[in-house]
């Protein structure tokens, strides 16, 4: 159910953090279970629903939305849309599809800003051995892909094997899909008709009041790369 009247600001893929002023979105079941907090539980249980989410509450107000779909939005209506440690969790091509349905939703004037680990910073980790294996057995390179957050190297058993395969199939939203470094992710946003994509700092953002929503802890430990643009027309 929309809320009404539309926020002016949208949030995508929030996560359990929701933003006051912000119209909060997110695809995970976390959202549809917030008002059932026994069954969140099982389902966590289960393995269904990531497990480090388990002490967090999600508000009951955050919008159900797969950002592998059209927004449901009018055009030109958004003055900012943000997203945080979202966009690498969608396949390239999804990735291109909701940066073009973002400048479409936003109005003239209005600003686009994507957060996402810096491929770039974790090479370059790896590359200068800055990257020490995690566990036993580990090399380097497998602590490497563990941080690129692609698909677990073992898929776990255990009971309710195929619910859970099933539900990762259809709503694996927990692994990366891609990966961007600054040339890359602001060519994906021209690829989009976001032309004049730059990278900012942390903080640093034509979005008033950005420090409501982007935080420190979360994306200031120098491995997030951030990109924004303005919507020249409509
Ligand atoms: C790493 S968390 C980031 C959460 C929060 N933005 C932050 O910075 O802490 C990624 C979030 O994106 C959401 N997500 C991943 N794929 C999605 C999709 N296709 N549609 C909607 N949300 C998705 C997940 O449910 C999860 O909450």
């Amino acid at each position: 159910m929309m809320t009404s009247p539309l926020p002016e600001r949208l949030h995508l893929g929030c996560g359990g953090f929701a933003v006051n002023g912000w119209l909060n979105s997110d695809g995970s079941w976390h959202v549809w279970l917030a008002r059932w907090p026994r069954v969140r539980r099982v389902a966590i249980a289960c393995g269904l629903l990531p497990h480090f989410h388990i002490d967090h509450p999600w508000p009951q107000t955050i919008l159900h939305l797969d950002l592998r779909r059209k927004l449901p939005f009018p055009d030109n209506h958004f003055t900012a849309i943000y997203a945080s440690h979202v966009l690498e969790h969608l396949e390239r091509q999804a990735a291109v599809a909701l940066l073009r349905e973002a400048r479409r939703c936003c109005r003239p004037g209005g600003v686009i800003r994507m957060a996402v680990p810096n491929l770039s910073v974790q090479v370059n980790d790896y590359l200068q051995g800055r990257i020490l294996p995690e566990a036993p057995g580990h090399t380097p390179a497998d602590t490497l892909l563990h941080r690129l957050h692609f698909r677990p190297a073992v898929t776990t058993g255990g009971r309710f094997q195929s619910l859970r395969r099933l539900y990762h199939h259809l709503y694996d939203f927990n692994s990366h899909k891609w990966g961007y470094d600054s040339t890359s992710l602001t060519a994906l946003f021209r690829e989009a008709g976001l032309s004049d994509a730059l990278e900012r700092q942390l903080l640093d953002s034509a979005i008033a009041d950005i420090s409501a929503i982007e935080r420190p802890e979360r994306i200031g430990d120098g491995g997030t790369l951030i990109v924004e643009a303005i919507k020249r027309d409509s």
